[in-house]
């Protein structure tokens, strides 16, 4: 049984690990993203409710974290969120707990009062989940990435109806 809930301090080193291994042969990585995550429990973009593990039988095997950003044009600024980032155990990796992740984490930021949730990510994996391209919303992320893989999920329809702009991540992201 895949099991949800929010991360405790005690799951620190687990989570580390699994995004340590994660990552390890990803291209795309620089291998840091376990000091990011570190770096944004800290952070005032950290939301508890909104940092999450995947366990089974009580064994962390996955974890996703959404923090706080904003999208920012000449005509103001909108609250949003940023996933960054999922990650499975390459144990327990195409077993399900990535999509109940990203569904439980999508269900919390709704209730929470979110509109929208925007990512940097694999073009083929994010889109079965209603992401979309952020060029399709006239948002930008500031990092040199294609745009495939710049993506933006509306929690509810509308949500982003009038929103555009330059996406604003914590400070974390780039120290
Ligand atoms: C991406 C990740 C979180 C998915 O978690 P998971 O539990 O393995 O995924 P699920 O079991 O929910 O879904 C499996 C599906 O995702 C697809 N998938 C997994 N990784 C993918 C990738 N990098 N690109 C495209 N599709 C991918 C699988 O092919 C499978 O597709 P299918 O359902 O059509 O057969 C996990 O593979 C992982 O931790 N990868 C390494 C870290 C990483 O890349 N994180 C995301 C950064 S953007």
């Amino acid at each position: 049984m895949i099991d949800i809930r929010p991360e405790k301090p005690a799951d620190s080193l687990a989570v580390k690990t699994i995004l340590q291994r994660a990552f390890a042969n990803n291209e795309h990585s620089d291998q840091t993203e376990d000091l990011l995550v570190e770096r944004l429990r800290k952070s005032p973009a950290y939301i508890p409710e909104l940092a999450l593990v995947a366990t089974l039988e009580k064994k962390v095997v996955g974890h996703i974290l959404l923090t706080k950003i904003d999208i920012v044009s000449n005509d103001g600024s909108t609250p949003s969120l940023a996933l960054a980032p999922v990650s499975v155990h390459p144990d327990y990796q195409n077993r399900g707990f990535g999509g109940s992740l990203i569904k439980a984490a999508h269900q919390q930021a709704r209730q929470l009062g979110y509109g929208s949730i925007v990512l940097l990510g694999h073009a083929d994996y994010y889109p079965r989940f209603g992401y979309k391209l952020c060029r399709d919303y006239g948002i930008e992320l500031p990092f040199q990435a294609p745009a495939e893989n710049c993506m933006v999920v509306e929690l509810h329809k509308g949500a982003l109806t009038g929103v555009n702009g330059m996406v604003k991540y914590a400070p974390a992201f780039f120290e």
